[in-house]
């Protein structure tokens, strides 16, 4: 079989958006993105000196920094709204803003209801506002899509601290398989990434900002069957698979990027 858009333009003439695309998982996302020959790739984000010099890396012919706080649906509509003006269409969106417990030992019998509202307001409601305005502009656009959302192994293993966060990732779960049969038929796919453990300033926070990368990195390789360590780049070439055409029958799938999720020894 010939080799076609699997190579190095497999996103050629692409227009995407990637939320909480100025750091970590996002940040890598959008370099490999512009690698693949994507013609343009908004980073939208809260963190704007990140995000600026992230388009100033890519080149600012082939990418853009739109400030866009996914938890205020306005902001969303407007970031599509903007970019589908500039572009002409929206090819990808990326839902991939997140954030982690923000109360580091969330549990039920000392639920903080606070710690929830802030973490569903970031990775649930800024993940739906996304996906429906997304999809809003693909099918009046009348062309084909891919939207992918960032869960994570959490939703598949659970957590014993962090109950908020892995509901949040659990419930990007039932948004994706929902939205994946309600837009197939206007040829757009929903698919999610879930990441294993990947050292980002997001994971060093949630190990209480107290560890070395290097510390956090290291309990990040035990936590897979694999020599080494997650890296953001696995990540960001699995997004970037679902983003493109050599996934165009993928559709309603969680890709868990983990290595083989190694519980821990009891
Ligand atoms: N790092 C991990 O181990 C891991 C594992 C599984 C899933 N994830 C998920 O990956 C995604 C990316 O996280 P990361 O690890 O790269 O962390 P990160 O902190 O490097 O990136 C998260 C980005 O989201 C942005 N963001 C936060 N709130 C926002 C808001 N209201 N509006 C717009 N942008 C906002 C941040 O500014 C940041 O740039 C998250 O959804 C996270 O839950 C991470």
């Amino acid at each position: 079989m010939a080799a076609t858009n699997s190579s190095k333009n497999k996103l050629q003439d692409k227009v995407a958006i990637i939320t909480g695309g100025a750091s970590g998982i996002g940040e890598a996302t959008a370099l490999l993105f512009a690698e693949y020959g994507a013609r343009v790739v908004v980073i939208a984000d809260i963190q704007d000196e990140k995000g600026r010099n992230l388009v100033n890396s890519i080149g600012t012919q082939r990418s853009t920094y739109i400030r866009c706080d996914v938890t205020d649906e306005s902001q969303v509509k407007s970031l599509v709204e903007t970019t589908v003006q500039l572009y002409s269409g929206l090819d990808i969106m990326f839902c991939n803003a997140g954030t982690a417990t923000t109360h580091r030992f969330q549990t039920v019998t000392d639920f903080d209801f606070d710690s929830y509202e802030k973490v569903f307001a970031v990775n649930v409601r800024g993940v739906v506002a996304s996906v429906k305005h997304a999809a809003r502009a693909m099918i009046d656009g009348g062309q084909k899509g891919s939207i992918i959302c960032t869960s994570s192994i959490a939703a598949s293993t659970g957590g014993e601290k962090s109950m908020d966060y892995v509901m949040s990732k659990c419930a990007v779960l039932g948004l994706m398989k929902s939205t994946s049969m309600q837009l197939g038929g206007h040829g757009i796919r929903v698919n999610c990434v879930s990441p294993g453990a990947v050292v980002t300033p997001l994971l060093c926070r949630a190990y209480g900002g107290e560890s070395s990368t290097e510390m956090v990195e290291k309990m990040v390789e035990s936590s897979s069957y694999m020599k080494g360590a997650l890296k953001l780049k696995h990540v960001a070439e699995a997004v970037a698979f679902l983003a493109s055409d050599d996934s165009e029958f993928v559709n309603g799938h969680n890709l868990v990027v983990d290595g083989g999720f190694k519980p821990p020894k009891i």
